[in-house]
């Protein structure tokens, strides 16, 4: 019994599929892209109501970090305890298109793994790369041994 396709015939039913795959990927990720945006601008970040409570100052040696949420939200944050000793707190998500970001206490800095986005741990300003805004900034509080932090003052 004959194979009705031939084997150069085949060839290309392969590269059409694969052309029809890297469209498809492409598309995807546009669209990805593309909903990150609209979600920014549709869902407005969850405003922080009072103090909120993160940990107790032992949990986070200097050059650690907490991860956390607030009630009512889930955003994620990042609480940082700089090697100088004072604290930092910053939404995770990269400005650039919402990938997590972490602390590098080597560099003193804060890195995005995605497109090498950095921020400057004290401030969360831009360092380098393509993220347009700096990171959210959130106030932390230090009462007795907890660690709170609130909405900044000029947010
Ligand atoms: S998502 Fe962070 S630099 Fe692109």
């Amino acid at each position: 019994m004959d194979f009705p396709i031939e084997r150069v015939e085949a060839e290309h039913v392969a590269r059409r599929d694969f052309a029809k795959f890297l469209c498809l990927v492409s598309g995807g990720m546009a669209v990805g892209s593309g909903w990150v945006a609209v979600q920014d601008r549709l869902f407005p970040p969850h405003r922080i109501q009072g103090d909120v409570f993160v940990c107790r100052k032992s949990d986070v040696p200097a050059g650690g970090t907490r991860g956390f949420t607030v009630p009512g939200s889930r955003t994620p944050f990042i609480l940082i305890h700089l090697n100088d000793g004072s604290w930092r707190a910053y939404g995770q998500k990269c400005t650039h298109l919402s990938c997590a970001v972490y602390y590098s206490p080597d560099k003193d800095r804060i890195e995005c793994p995605c497109h090498n986005g950095y921020f400057d741990a004290s401030t969360g300003n831009v360092l380098q790369g393509p993220p347009p805004r700096p990171l959210p900034r959130l106030d932390v509080v230090l009462k007795g041994e907890d660690v709170f932090v609130r909405e900044p003052k000029d947010a």
